[in-house]
């Protein structure tokens, strides 16, 4: 940490320090969170649900099982099972009253108001290392089952594997480089070659997403870069950021023309599937259209 406020160390080459905003995961209830993110207009969850709605009208039949690695307090939960959006989400804790409520209050309040939303035909299972957070989601109805396993140091659970195994779809949103692919990893070696679940991630540009591409050659899959224009991720937490984030892009030949005009971080929206399912080519078109741009 240095003094610009919480500032992480990169944990690998493929990163870059950014605001480490980690000390918000360990709170009972998800106010603190979206406080935060909602102060920086935080969208990347937004896109990686799109996504996700459009693979479910393609490869999906009964309920399928959703996995969120990384799941936080139940961003993708609250906007696939109930509908409700992410910006509903980064707006419904910023009041006076929510902030003078017990946690226990919020957390009763939370499940009324997600049971008053109806709920879409799939569940949902979280994977994180934050137990409050897990706990929060399963009592508000936004998990279905959750594991708090660290599948970079531990094996994958038999529960876990089996619902990978039954075919459920993969997503993360927000999930650093030095964790998401390497817990993507042994999911995939975990289910095997018989279970080829689909994939969605969303690095932001300033991270070395060929990480992500090793990781998924290394299991026969193709990634696609949905959209072709970057996607808005979250505004700049500080100038200092945004000095570092851009100096970053420029030395990897990134055009941060929209960075710097905008203020925002910006990720790209990738799928992957199985090499033999992602040879035929697909019209990504109607998600690119539902997604948003600052
Ligand atoms: C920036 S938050 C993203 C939360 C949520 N996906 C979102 O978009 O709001 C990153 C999450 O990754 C979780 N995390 C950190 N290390 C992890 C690991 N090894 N396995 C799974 N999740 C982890 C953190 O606890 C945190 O909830």
């Amino acid at each position: 940490m240095n003094d610009d406020n919480h500032i992480s160390d990169p944990k690998s080459p493929d990163d870059v320090p950014i605001s480490d905003l980690s000390y918000l995961y360990d709170e009972p209830d998800s106010r603190a969170y979206y406080q935060s993110l909602g102060a920086l207009d935080y969208r990347t969850p937004e896109h990686v649900q799109q996504l996700a709605r459009w693979c479910f009208g393609h490869f999906c039949g009964g309920e399928p099982w959703i996995l969120d690695v990384g799941c936080g307090f139940g961003v993708n939960g609250a906007g696939l099972l109930y509908g409700v959006a992410v910006q509903d989400l980064l707006t419904r804790y910023d009041s006076d009253h929510m902030r003078q409520m017990s946690p226990e209050s919020v957390i009763e309040l939370d499940m009324q108001y997600f049971s008053e939303h109806p709920r879409q035909p799939c569940h949902m299972a979280g994977l994180d290392v934050s137990r409050s957070s897990l706990d929060y989601g399963l009592r508000t109805g936004l998990l279905d089952v959750a594991f708090d396993d660290n599948l970079m140091q531990a094996p994958v659970p038999d529960d876990l594997i089996r619902i990978v195994a039954s075919g459920a779809l993969i997503i993360e949103s927000g999930v650093p480089i030095f964790i998401a692919p390497h817990v993507i990893d042994a999911l995939l070696a975990a289910a095997g070659s018989d279970s080829r679940p689909w994939v969605i991630t969303a690095p932001p540009r300033y991270t070395n997403v060929s990480v992500y591409s090793d990781v998924f050659e290394k299991h026969g899959y193709v990634m696609e870069q949905v959209s072709p224009d970057p996607l808005p991720h979250r505004q700049f937490h500080s100038p200092e950021e945004a000095d570092r984030i851009i100096d970053q892009q420029i030395a990897m030949g990134i055009d941060s023309t929209a960075e710097k005009q905008t203020g925002y971080i910006y990720t790209t929206l990738f799928l992957a599937r199985p090499a033999g399912e992602a040879n035929k080519p697909v019209d990504f078109s109607p998600v690119v259209r539902a997604l948003v741009h600052p």
